[in-house]
């Protein structure tokens, strides 16, 4: 009786260990059809908006890198409280529709059971996959935050040195490659103008364009954002890989090579001592940048992490739950 009891107590405990982290396959016995369901969403989307990669890649970064991969970048500004959506930097964060259309799927399949942040990390793994990027297996068990505050929302800008991006990223726990390899994801979408115009025509107050970017994309650049600055729903829009603009390949990394990065980060990513000898073995190789960039797209989606009983799965991932009125919140 007692040994029962003492076994109960035990697996128990190790049950909790193992569900308190992430691991693949998390959501085989709660909810089998959770991945497809994603899936199906996602290649839907896909066969019609091929950006929808580029902005997916985008949400799942700046929603780890606020308050760790928790979905606190779906919460919508309430009259009270102004969430991270509304802060400066998520500016064009786009895509919040399919997410809640993976999450009504979800919620009629298997009601309260897969996160949204979960949601995110999985659709963007299967839009990489789709735009011709690797497919890979990335561990779930997140949980959703109850916290979004855009004043919180402090993300690297498009001007920095590689050397002041890296803390960014060390800060989060990855290193100045992966944050060279998660660059890469600039190999799909669009910057607009205002991010990269002060490079087309009076470059630090020289009367010139950036003398690292090719003068014929600068002068056909010129051509399409003008010297003006505009506000951003009216501001024109470039791709950031001028080859393969919807494609996840190694592209990205011959075009900065080639003079071609749209903004100043992602040139001085091929110039910097710091990362430009990982770049060059990136551009030359594509089944390694492939491979490294699903495994640092794996790192991002652990940084900070909710999991066990932390947080809560939202019904809703544009809303907390409410609060029950005794009830554990976590
Ligand atoms: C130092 C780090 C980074 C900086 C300074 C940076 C900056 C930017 C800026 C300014 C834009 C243009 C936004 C617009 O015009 O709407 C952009 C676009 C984009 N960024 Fe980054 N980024 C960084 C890292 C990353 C990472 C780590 C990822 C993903 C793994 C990422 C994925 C993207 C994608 C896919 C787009 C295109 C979005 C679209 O087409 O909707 N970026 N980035
Ligand atoms: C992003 O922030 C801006 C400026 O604060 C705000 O006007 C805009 O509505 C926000 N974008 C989204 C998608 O919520
Ligand atoms: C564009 O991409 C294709 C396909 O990957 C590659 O073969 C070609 O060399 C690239 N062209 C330029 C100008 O970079």
């Amino acid at each position: 009786m007692e040994m029962k009891i003492i076994f109960f107590l035990l697996s128990f405990t190790i049950f909790e260990l193992s569900s308190a982290q992430l691991r693949v396959g998390f959501y085989s016995s709660s909810c089998p059809r959770a991945e497809s369901i994603v899936k199906q969403v996602v290649q839907q989307r896909f066969r019609t908006d091929r950006s929808i990669t580029a902005a997916l890649l985008r949400m799942h970064f700046h929603d780890c890198f606020v308050r760790g991969c928790d979905a606190s970048i779906l919460i919508d500004s309430t009259k009270s409280k102004s969430s991270e959506k509304d802060a400066g930097p998520n500016l064009t964060v786009r895509g919040f529709e399919l997410i809640d259309e993976a999450k009504r799927n979800l919620e009629a399949a298997c009601p309260s059971t897969v996160s949204c942040a979960d949601i995110i990390t999985l659709a963007t793994r299967d839009a990489v996959a789709s735009a011709g990027g690797p497919a890979y297996n990335v561990p779930t068990g997140r949980r959703d935050g109850r916290v979004s505050d855009s004043s919180e929302v402090n993300l690297p800008g498009p001007s920095l040195s590689i050397s002041d991006a890296a803390q960014f990223f060390t800060a989060k726990g990855l290193t100045l490659n992966d944050m060279v390899v998660l660059l890469g994801a600039h190999t799909v979408g669009v910057a607009h103008c205002g991010f990269f115009q002060d490079r087309l025509s009076d470059f630090q107050g020289s009367g010139k364009p950036d003398p690292t970017m090719d003068p014929a994309l600068a002068a056909r650049l010129l051509r399409i954002c003008g010297a003006q600055s505009r506000p951003l729903n009216r501001d024109p829009t470039v791709f950031l890989d001028q080859n393969t603009s919807f494609i996840v390949d190694k592209q990205f990394y011959n075009q900065i090579r080639s003079r071609k990065g749209i903004m100043q980060i992602d040139q001085e990513l091929a110039l910097d001592k710091l990362s430009a000898p990982l770049v060059s073995r990136l551009a030359a190789n594509d089944a390694l940048f492939q491979q490294s960039f699903a495994n640092a797209m794996i790192k991002m989606g652990r940084v900070e992490v909710l999991v066990g009983r932390a947080g809560e799965i939202r019904k809703n991932c544009r809303v907390f739950n409410p609060t029950k009125p005794k009830g554990r919140t976590g």
